[in-house]
């Protein structure tokens, strides 16, 4: 189903992420048919600079790597900029803007706000958007992550735009669900029989999450220095992608029976102890020839930083299907390569008949870079004396469906407009995530030094050996 007629509003439309995935996602919607000519987007930021400004400094032209000047022209004729702070703007100047864009269009009265914006201002809506709700058709509003920094600011987060907002309209992002090899997990899951029945402690003997990144803070030291490793990647991304990994098959294909099961998996994760987390934060170094500063040299930090640039986590579900099954988890910047994968592990069972031992069956879920599904299983060495090896079945996915898949954010961005919550985190499962994050931050050891350009300081590499077990590095 294409989305209703909308008018987007998008606050915080000078920031970076607005540039670089929001307002990108959406010219490639209009470009599938999403987006129409009829819906204006309405981009507020606190600059007070001219609309042409705005689009000159945008070069939406860069957006798209072909030549499609005719794409370009249409949307910049939808970006309407307009200053706006969202702190000390009353919501009767909003209604003014909105409306004096909204004049020239056939959108109705339906709004989707998008604050792309730090936790810290989200409060501010609440009181913002009240008078709108009340208004001609529906208000959605999509928050940016982090959804407040503890169980406590995250809670009062939510309580004040509930007072305003039905759950239904509120849609709080993590762009890794709009990610096209998560949406994937549940599919690989419970449209598959050999899959489905071999996804439990009898099968399984650990699963690995890894989020592996090159960069560094960047330009948002600022933020990170405040959140760290575990609260910018761990809470959310990491978390989400061990929920659909764990989770029981849902009732339905409803959003909300997906996100009943999602909500349940973080409920049973077992409390972290010290012994099963790893805090890293990288060193200065080189990353091949180029010159690495340290951590606590990057512009914004500050020089006796703690903060963690690295995360390891080793932690249980505990559910009857994953019983003793360990799950590790780990997260870090500055590291040797960029990937994101969840490797299913699976026991090392020798088949009645056979004596041939082989490796253990794997299936690694590629999130990016290479989106794709590898199983490893072994088959027989020509030649040999009946010796096993292992090889990869792999699945490609641009290989077979082509390079233009959605990048999270038009994902992300199109559910959000259809009101499709599925990609969106609910209430009950941030709750738990909270609850779960602040314990593990309460017990979690002190940061320790790690190089650039490795895979992280070595007690995370050897968090799994407490349980004789050891990371499967990436083939
Ligand atoms: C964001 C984090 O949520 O995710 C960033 O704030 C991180 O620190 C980014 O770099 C990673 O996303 P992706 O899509 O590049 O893997």
């Amino acid at each position: 189903t294409k989305p209703e007629p909308q008018m987007i509003v998008i606050f915080g439309a000078t920031g970076d992420l607005a540039r670089r995935k929001l307002l990108p996602g959406l010219l490639r919607l209009l470009r599938r048919g999403e987006v129409t000519d009829g819906m204006p987007i309405v981009c507020l930021g606190r600059r007070d600079i001219l609309p042409s400004d705005f689009l000159e400094r945008l070069q939406v032209e860069r957006f798209l790597p072909g030549d499609e000047p005719e794409l370009i022209e249409r949307f910049s004729r939808l970006l309407h900029y307009r200053q706006f702070d969202l702190q000390t703007g009353t919501a009767e100047q909003l209604t003014e803007v909105l409306q004096a864009v909204a004049r020239d269009y056939r959108c109705g009265g339906n709004k989707l706000f998008y604050l792309a914006l730090p936790t810290g201002a989200f409060g501010a809506v609440a009181d913002l958007i009240k008078p709108l709700v009340s208004g001609d058709g529906w208000l959605r509003v999509v928050f940016e992550k982090p959804f407040g920094a503890d169980l406590d600011s995250a809670k009062r987060l939510n309580d004040s735009i509930s007072a305003v907002l039905r759950e239904e309209d509120i849609f709080r992002v993590d762009h890794y669900l709009g990610k096209e090899l998560v949406q994937n997990i549940l599919f690989l899951r419970f449209a598959n029989e050999i899959f489905c029945c071999a996804w439990n402690r009898d099968a399984i003997d650990n699963v690995q999450i890894t989020v592996s990144e090159t960069l560094g803070v960047e330009e948002r030291a600022g933020y990170y220095d405040h959140s760290g490793a575990i609260r910018d990647m761990l809470q959310n991304h990491l978390l989400q992608l061990l929920s659909f990994t764990a989770m029981e098959p849902p009732t339905s294909n409803d959003p909300d029976a997906i996100r009943d099961e999602a909500a349940r998996v973080v409920e049973h994760l077992r409390p972290p102890e010290t012994a099963d987390v790893v805090l890293g934060q990288y060193g200065a170094g080189r990353i091949g020839d180029r010159d690495i500063r340290a951590y606590r040299d990057e512009d914004g930090v500050a020089p006796e930083s703690v903060t963690e640039t690295y995360v390891a986590l080793r932690t249980f579900v505990d559910t009857p299907r994953w019983q003793g099954v360990p799950f590790y988890l780990r997260t870090g910047k500055r590291l040797a390569h960029r990937y994101a994968e969840i490797r299913i592990v699976y026991k090392q069972h020798r088949c009645d008949g056979l004596d041939t031992p082989g490796r253990a069956n794997m299936i690694v879920i590629r999130i990016q870079p290479d989106e794709g599904i590898a199983l490893a299983f072994n088959v027989r060495k020509p030649g040999s004396d009946n010796e096993a090896e292992s090889v990869l079945m792999d699945f490609c996915h641009h290989c077979h469906f082509g390079p233009n898949t959605p990048e999270a954010y038009e994902a992300i961005m199109a559910s959000a407009m259809r009101g499709d919550t599925l990609l969106f985190t609910r209430w009950d499962w941030l709750r738990a995530s909270w609850r779960f994050i602040d314990r593990l931050r309460a017990v979690a050891p002190p940061v320790v030094a790690y190089q650039p350009g490795s895979t992280g300081p070595a007690e995370g590499e050897r968090l799994p050996e407490a349980d004789q077990r050891a990371w499967v590095e990436t083939t």
